[in-house]
């Protein structure tokens, strides 16, 4: 369960369970209802899919599922098992790539595995939880990688032509992948980070505003990057700022 509330800023009207939907990286320590999490999975169940073919199976374990769920954590890429290991619950899904009726490739499964995925989502929105999807399970493409490595450096000399250079892109599009991955998540990272201080200058404005007011000042430097090499200790408002941003904290959330 998500520690903080968000609502997006929608530019038309939309249900409160989708504005309030969001993929948090810090959670509460209590574990989720056995009845919501069957909510959560009865959920996906009712997405529609093609052919009715409901391609999606679940893996789940929750926290006191100690060796089940250490075992879907560490399928995940290391900076996503630094925050996923600290939520109640962990999942993985999974996508049947054929048809069960008639056995035929079904080219929508990730599709429908995902329209599963933002209905549970939904759900756990309105029963006030939240889900962080990820697609960063990096390991077992790594793993998939040194097996192609190790096949090639062993039996490349006696493959044909043909088969060496299939495999030779193969290589290459796996590594590919996991540097677009390693980007993507620095590029998350990036944008967490601004978030966080924005939130932080929206807070901070306000109350240099003030101070400013309050002592009659016309202008306010950051000393850190004015050039300003001396200043006498009276002008710093340093303290007064912290002084007012420790007022202006919200009081703890009282523990149920
Ligand atoms: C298919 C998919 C893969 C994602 N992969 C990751 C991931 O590996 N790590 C991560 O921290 N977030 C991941 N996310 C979360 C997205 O970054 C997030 O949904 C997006 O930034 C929008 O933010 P919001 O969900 O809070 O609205 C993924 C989301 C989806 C749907």
């Amino acid at each position: 369960m998500a520690v903080l509330e968000k609502h997006a800023e929608t530019s038309a009207p939309v249900h409160d369970i989708i504005g309030k939907r969001w993929s948090p990286r810090a959670f509460d320590s209590r574990p989720v209802e056995h009845a919501k999490l069957r909510s959560l999975f009865e959920a996906a169940r009712w997405a529609a899919s093609s052919y009715n073919g409901q391609p999606w199976h679940f893996l789940v374990a929750s926290k006191d599922e100690h060796e089940s769920y250490k075992k879907i954590l560490e399928s995940f890429v290391e900076f996503n098992q630094s925050w996923a290991k600290n939520a109640p619950v962990l999942a993985i899904s999974v996508a049947a790539l054929k048809f069960a009726h008639n056995g035929e490739p079904n080219r929508h499964a990730f599709h429908d595995v995902g329209q599963a995925a933002a209905t549970l989502a939904l759900e756990a929105s309105n029963l006030g939880l939240q889900v962080h999807q990820m697609a960063g399970i990096l390991p077992d493409k790594a793993k998939q990688l040194q097996a192609n490595q190790q096949k090639l450096q062993t039996s490349g000399s006696v493959m044909n032509d043909a088969a060496r250079s299939q495999l030779e892109k193969e290589i290459e599009r796996q590594q590919k992948d996991g540097e677009r991955f390693q980007q993507d998540a620095q590029a998350e990272v990036q944008e967490l980070q601004q978030e966080v201080q924005n939130e932080f200058v929206k807070k901070l404005t306000p109350i240099i505003d003030q101070l400013a007011a309050e002592k009659g000042l016309q202008l306010v430097f950051n000393a850190g990057q004015s050039g300003i090499s001396w200043a006498a200790p009276g002008l710093d408002l340093t303290p007064d700022v912290i002084k007012k941003l420790d007022g202006a904290k919200a009081p703890a959330t009282p523990k149920p």
